[in-house]
């Protein structure tokens, strides 16, 4: 075995994420040089390796190939329970993987288990803390709210060391997140208008049409603030908000992003709402969790001076879409000057899915003998562009926390001011109500724009 061949360990390997994100991630990640040995999924289901294997491919999301079948062992184990971590570190020795093997643990699982799996990983000498091969992958949310976090932190930083963690935020993993401060600090275009003077408002949106499903258990805690709303978004707007790093190194990035989320607020007089789809409490009766979000932030610094931030999510809504779109401030129109027109104001749309690419809405002459204007549409579709697979956001994580790149990855203090916000829009939306809204609504606001829609105090 050469130095840079190793494992992976997968807790919550029966769990949708495996199944949906995470094994097709290793699929695609095989075919552009995997070097992963062994990968063992683990779980409390009682299984063998042909059961795991025929469990995951009966869930239907995902034909596992050969060379994959081949590396992957199922291990059953109770999270909290120190027999099966020293059985799994017994089998780790006899495929021949040392103490300095090359390592990641990947916890697909509640942040309730971080600290218990941790602390088994370290009792059954798994994980070596600093050791610079061992590495923790966690899945977001980190906790529930900034004491939570606050608090799994703290436990963490007994058991190992920051260098060792990786938490993920999958978007940060997207292509056109990642493109983000290209289109901004690459262009004069954008730059140059880059703030409250040019942008009434930014919209940020991630919605879909899919409901809660298998997830009930962990989203009924979660809600859309923790689940989105905390990590997503927020990184989207930090991202578009940030003033120009002082150099593009991961340090300086993280750093004006930090900026930026501490200058976040909430301005008493916007409106805060959060919705429930109709048919959620037929799963759960008499739960108020929000499964819909718009809010309403502010960045208070002389760049963002009057513009609104609104972060809009939500399930069971019209359509699945992620966007970034800014609203520019109209502009007077004096062409003749025999009149003034009131030119359509422009928009950028950095959008994420379905399509990936770049859109700016514009004015321009209508083509005639006339002047008359008219807003028309010029497209980057970025995905066109790409050959073969296009890079999935977990493969680029999966790939750079193995290179032990953390680039993409949420630092504390980041981590920090993200949930101080998310609280505060919680505390916020909690005054309102919660909006029912019926499956295929536009946004939880426009749920019905007839009428103001009904309400629910929450709890
Ligand atoms: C996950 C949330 O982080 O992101 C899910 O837990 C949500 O509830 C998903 O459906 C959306 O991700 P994507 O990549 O499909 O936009």
């Amino acid at each position: 075995m050469n130095n840079h061949d190793g494992f992976l360990c997968l807790f919550g390997a029966t769990g949708d994420l495996a199944g949906n994100k995470i094994l097709p991630a290793l699929l695609q990640w095989r075919e552009a040089g995997m070097p992963l040995k062994r990968i063992w999924c683990l779980g409390r289901r009682p299984l063998d390796t042909a059961g795991y294997l025929a469990f995951i491919e009966d869930k239907g999301s995902i034909r596992l190939d050969p060379w994959l079948r081949e590396r992957i062992e199922y291990h059953r184990l109770e999270f909290n329970e120190g027999e099966g971590y020293r059985a799994l570190a017994r089998r780790i020795h006899e495929r021949g993987f040392s103490r300095d093997t090359q390592r990641l643990f990947f916890l697909a699982v509640k942040p309730e288990a971080f600290v218990s799996i941790a602390h088994q990983l370290h009792a059954a000498e798994l994980v070596i803390p600093g050791h610079p091969s061992h590495r923790l992958m966690l899945e977001k949310p980190f906790g529930d709210s900034l004491k939570s976090a606050d608090a799994i932190q703290q436990q963490l930083m007994h058991l190992l060391t920051e260098e060792q963690l990786f938490r993920i935020d999958h978007y940060l993993g997207k292509e056109m997140i990642r493109n983000i401060l290209t289109i901004r600090f690459a262009n004069r275009l954008f730059s140059e208008s880059w703030h409250g003077g040019a942008i009434d408002r930014v919209e940020v949106t991630s919605i879909e049409t899919a409901g809660v499903e298998e997830r009930l258990e962990y989203y009924d805690q979660a809600g859309a603030i923790n689940d989105m709303v905390q990590s997503h978004l927020l990184q989207m707007v930090a991202l578009v908000a940030m003033a120009a790093p002082e150099n593009f190194d991961p340090d300086s990035i993280r750093t004006a992003k930090i900026d930026t989320l501490n200058h976040l607020r909430i301005d008493p007089q916007d409106r805060q709402v959060v919705g429930q789809y109709a048919g959620y409490r037929e799963q759960r009766p008499e739960s108020t969790t929000e499964t819909a979000v718009e809010a309403v932030l502010r960045v208070d610094t002389p760049q963002w001076a009057g513009t609104r931030f609104i972060l809009r999510t939500g399930k069971k809504l019209v359509e699945k879409r992620t966007e970034i779109r800014l609203y520019y401030r109209p502009t007077q129109l004096c062409v003749s000057c025999a009149e003034t027109v009131q030119a359509q104001a422009n928009q950028l749309v950095i959008e994420v899915f379905p399509s990936e690419g770049v859109q700016l809405q514009f004015n321009s002459k209508t083509p005639g003998y006339e002047y008359d204007t008219e807003q028309v549409v010029a497209e980057y579709c970025h995905s066109c562009r790409m050959i073969g697979n296009k890079p999935e956001a977990y493969v680029k994580l999966l790939k750079d926390a193995w290179e032990g790149d953390k680039t993409l990855f949420a630092g504390f203090a980041e981590l920090q001011a993200q949930w101080r916000i998310a609280d505060a829009i919680r505390a916020a939306c909690r005054k309102g109500g919660l909006v029912i809204y019926p499956p295929g609504a536009p946004t939880v606001l426009q749920a019905n724009s007839q009428h103001e829609p009904p309400t629910m105090p929450v709890a």
